[in-house]
């Protein structure tokens, strides 16, 4: 039988060399949190009740990152190093029996395929635990390996602590490691923390495990890039663009065409179809869903929405949480900025804001509008200029427009209000009482031509 694996995330740094007021697992690469990134890959390998991130910054919200049934926590009040983070889980995880893994949160793109190799080359070793490590081309700010004349591994030497000899040792701790679970607890509490930076290393246990006489492994993986701690801005930036390369050439290989991928930014969770086309510098993110055959313009960005089949959304159109239906067209430059809905075939266009408002089948908002808190039927034509006056200062109010109507240019609706079906509504009207179906409403003074007063005028020069 398999023995049961315990995963252990840390979590607890701030990140100094973030330089930033929150905490480095909160920042975010490739649309999610760099912890979430972790968690999952932890997931594969362990169910919830075996999975423990330690916190301390920020722990309120680095729980509420997390937000998983059954995944366990524990607080590093004063963060001392990575081995103080243990030190203090011992407590909860001491009697937990079989393997123990250990993930950093700050290395998101690692595979579980990877932490599988890592736990095979524990086991097949026999060793107490195996370490992951990569030889790089510049390992200046990771853990160098020391290993014996022999090969094996006998410590690892952080960059501050490393001799100008030992610093010039390429293969890199990664930081990612599989103890047997026994031997590491036992030997916990022997850390201390005689290294320049006064931190208790969780690297030290290597060592003192040799002189236990336990074997430490190493697994040597190919290719760095894929355990890239993440500890500055730049390194964030890198990552980022890693991640999303993976979620777009996914897309393309499923059978959409990107263009200019690399300007493209998709979320981890956005599905979409077949044949839809999505142009440079489209960001499609949140929990957004896109039919087949679409076309989501340049410089785009579509939130948080589920776009059916054949909608095309213009350049520079911004959509959030809003639902359109097959063959809806927004944009360019639209704004379509909450809980809106578009029925099939509506169309939306320039410079038209739509806030909390349906806009019925085949119904048009092609230009300069504002439609808040608004129900459209089917069939209406809305001129440019529309607005609804939805906000008194105090409540905001509903606007309704029944099928077929014709809101004439530079209308302004003072909601509550309602125009019937059929009804048509003179350009320039300020409406204030409903107007009924079939009805014309017209809502402003009447035009009256003075006859020869500008000639007079100019006479009198
Ligand atoms: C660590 C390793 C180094 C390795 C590198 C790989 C140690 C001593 N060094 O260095 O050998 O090459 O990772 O990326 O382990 N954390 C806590 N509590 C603490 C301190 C840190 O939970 O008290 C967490 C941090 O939030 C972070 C992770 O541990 O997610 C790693 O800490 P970090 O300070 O980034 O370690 P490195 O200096 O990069
Ligand atoms: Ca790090």
């Amino acid at each position: 039988m398999e023995e049961p694996l315990t995963v252990v995330i840390l979590a607890a740094g701030l990140g100094t060399r973030m330089k930033s007021r929150q905490a480095k697992v909160l920042h975010r690469a490739g649309g999610r949190y760099l912890v979430e990134h972790v968690l999952r890959t932890a997931q594969a390998l362990a169910p919830p009740e075996r999975i423990f991130v330690v916190v301390g910054h920020q722990s309120a919200e680095v729980r509420a990152a997390i937000q998983t049934a059954g995944v366990g926590f524990i607080d590093q009040t004063e963060q001392k190093g990575t081995g103080h983070a243990l030190m203090v889980a011992a407590d909860t995880l001491g009697d937990l029996d079989g393997r123990l893994v250990i993930l950093y949160g700050d290395c998101p793109l690692v595979r579980p395929e990877t932490l599988r190799g890592l736990v095979a080359a524990q086991e097949s070793s026999g060793a107490a635990g195996a370490i992951l490590t990569a030889v790089m081309d510049d390992p200046t700010g990771y853990g160098r390996v020391l290993r014996d004349v022999e090969g094996r591994v006998t410590g690892v030497v952080e960059q501050r602590a490393g001799t100008p000899e030992q610093l010039l040792i390429r293969e890199a701790n990664m930081g990612l490691y599989c103890y047997r679970a026994a031997p590491f607890w036992r030997h916990i509490q022997e850390l201390r923390p005689d290294n320049p930076a006064h931190e208790y290393y969780l690297t030290d246990m290597v060592e003192i495990l040799r002189r236990a006489g336990d074997a430490i492994a190493a697994y040597c993986i190919d290719d760095p890039r894929e355990v890239l701690g993440i500890n500055d801005r730049e390194e964030l930036a890198v990552v980022d663009r890693l991640l999303r390369e993976r979620k777009v050439r996914e897309l393309m290989l499923a059978g959409v065409t990107i263009e200019k991928p690399e300007t493209v930014t998709v979320d981890p969770d956005v599905t979409i179809g077949i044949d839809t086309i999505v142009e440079p510098f489209a960001q499609i993110l949140g929990q957004t869903t896109i039919g087949e055959n679409c076309r989501i313009g340049a410089c785009s960005i579509v939130r948080d929405s589920d776009l059916a089949d054949e909608v095309e959304v213009g350049q520079f159109t911004m959509i959030g949480t809003s639902r359109l239906e097959r063959g809806a067209h927004a944009g360019p430059y639209a704004r379509l900025r909450m809980e809106n809905y578009l029925a099939p075939g509506a169309h939306v266009g320039n410079f038209v804001e739509l806030k909390k408002t349906r806009l019925g089948a085949g119904s048009k908002a092609m230009h300069l509008a504002y439609l808040g808190d608004s129900e459209i039927g089917a069939k209406v034509n809305v001129g440019a200029g529309t607005i609804t006056c939805n906000y008194d200062g105090y409540h905001k109010h509903p606007t309704k427009i029944g099928a077929g109507a014709f809101i004439g240019s530079n209308s302004t609706l003072v909601a509550p209000v309602e125009v019937g079906d059929g009804a048509y509504l003179a350009a320039g009207s300020v409406i204030t009482d409903d107007v009924p179906a079939d009805a014309l409403g017209v809502g402003r003074a009447r035009q009256v031509n003075k006859i020869d007063w500008a000639r007079k005028r100019r006479e009198l020069k």
